[in-house]
């Protein structure tokens, strides 16, 4: 059996740092407009906000697809041997919660859109296909879904990125090089 890779492949390094900046500022653009804009305030202006939230939000669904595949056929360095078993368990967990969260969080959010009578508008390019009509039924069931995921998707990952800064400044080991450099040759 060949030895596990220590870093990530430059792909899925790309992949990670572009999604991690979308979904970011997708986060934080979807939280300003459903926490801080009403609609009988800021009218139209949350309207452009939400449409850009969507906008940058789409994208995900299509570099998803490359990811998992990616993923599957190119292993993930291991875990630093100073981590214990329940520990790199956990770590092994939370990533399995991150993909789903990359996968759930646009999903629903489409769902949403589709079910206010709403489309799903990609990088102001194009929409994606309407898969169901307006719907005030599954949005009273998508919503909730979209906001609280998207409530413990941002806790999570803060907490994966404190993980990430322990590893590198803490117990200094490789976990946020492999994310980030290359083995020299
Ligand atoms: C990476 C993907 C996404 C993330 C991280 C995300 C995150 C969020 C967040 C944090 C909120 C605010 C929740 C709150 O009210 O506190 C939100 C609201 C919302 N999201 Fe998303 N979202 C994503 C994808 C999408 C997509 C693809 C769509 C639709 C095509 C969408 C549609 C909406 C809508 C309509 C709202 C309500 C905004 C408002 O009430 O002002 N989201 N999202
Ligand atoms: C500035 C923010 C971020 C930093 C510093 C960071 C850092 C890292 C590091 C160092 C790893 C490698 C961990 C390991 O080998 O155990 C990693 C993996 C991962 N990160 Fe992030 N990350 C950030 C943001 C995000 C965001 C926003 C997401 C998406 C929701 C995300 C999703 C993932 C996933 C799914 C993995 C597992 C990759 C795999 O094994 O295939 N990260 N991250």
């Amino acid at each position: 059996m060949s030895a596990r890779p220590q870093y990530y492949t430059r792909t899925a390094q790309i992949l990670h740092w572009l999604m991690a900046a979308i979904f970011i500022t997708a986060w934080l653009i979807g939280f300003y407009s459903g926490n801080f804009l009403s609609y009988g305030t800021d009218g139209a202006f949350k309207g452009d906000i939400i449409t850009l939230h969507k906008n940058i939000a789409t994208p995900i669904l299509f570099l998803i697809v490359i990811r998992i595949f990616w993923r599957y056929t190119h292993p993930a360095p291991s875990l630093p041997e100073s981590m214990s078993a329940p520990m790199k368990k956990i770590a092994h967990v939370i990533h399995w919660v991150l993909y789903i969260i990359l996968v759930a969080l646009p999903i629903t959010g489409c769902f949403f859109s589709w079910s206010a009578g709403h489309p799903a508008p990609v990088l102001y390019l194009f929409n994606l296909p309407t898969l169901i009509a307006p719907n005030p039924h599954i949005m009273a069931i998508v919503k909730p879904i979209h906001v609280y995921l998207s409530w413990f998707a941002g806790l999570l990952i803060v907490g994966h990125v404190f993980a990430a800064l322990k590893h590198h400044f803490i117990d200094r080991d490789n976990v946020l090089k492999s994310m980030t450099s290359q083995a020299k040759d």
